[in-house]
């Protein structure tokens, strides 16, 4: 039997990872935030003094990551957003990570949370919930996010910051942040997290349904 994959991607802060993290809970997947990933590529490239546009250095951390770069704590924050996002644009970071993240779901299936789970990592997922909200909502949701850690977080600076990284992540030419053909939208604008849940359960009992 072939394992049970749900691809979550979406643009930044659409609740991606609240929900890929209840849905994995609800059918026991295990999870992956694949995220970190491309984060944890961008802390090992500012760690060494590096620019995350360079593709050759960005390319060298993406090889040599390891399993505990992601449990570290400086890995959320605008520096590290935007670091993850322009290592994220290189080709030779993307192919680095396939095989990880691939192999994560080999056993027992997985829910992934992304940018391109659907399109290029898992195109024959089960089910794929391309997750949005307004720019408006969004940003909002990431401003209180970021204000529980630092009072000074600006909603302005934080809705800028939040649209250049949209715009780099849907712009490139690898990969580029889009919904697959055959994913399920899912706008969680007017919808708090259970409800966002309660619908995305429903979205992938009908595709487990559909032969
Ligand atoms: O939490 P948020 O939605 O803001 O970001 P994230 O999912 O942790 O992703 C951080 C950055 O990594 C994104 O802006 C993308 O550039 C990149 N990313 C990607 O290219 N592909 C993925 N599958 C996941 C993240």
């Amino acid at each position: 039997m072939t394992p049970l994959i749900i691809a979550v991607d979406g643009p930044a802060a659409a609740g991606k990872g609240t929900l890929a993290r209840r849905l994995a809970g609800h059918f026991g997947l295990p999870y992956l935030d694949t995220g970190l990933l491309y984060r944890a590529v961008g802390r090992r490239v500012l760690d060494g003094g590096g620019d995350p546009r360079d593709a050759g250095v960005a390319e060298a951390a993406a090889r040599g990551l390891r399993a505990e770069d992601l449990d570290r704590s400086d890995l959320r924050g605008p520096p590290a957003d935007d670091a993850a996002s322009n290592v994220a644009a290189h080709p030779g970071v993307r192919r680095a990570l396939v095989e990880f993240q691939r192999g994560f779901a080999a056993a027992h299936g997985a829910v992934l949370d992304g940018r391109d789970i659907g399109t290029v990592i898992f195109p024959d997922a089960t089910a794929k919930l391309y997750v949005t909200a307004s720019p408006e909502a969004r940003a909002r949701r990431r401003w209180l996010e970021v204000r529980a850690r630092d009072p000074r977080a600006d909603l302005a600076e934080i809705t800028a910051e939040m649209a250049a990284r949209d715009a780099r992540d849907a712009g490139r030419g690898a990969a580029p942040m889009k919904p697959a053909f055959d994913a399920l939208e899912l706008d969680t604008t007017e919808m708090d997290a259970d409800t966002a849940f309660e619908v995305a359960i429903a979205m992938v009992a009908e595709k487990l349904a559909t032969p």
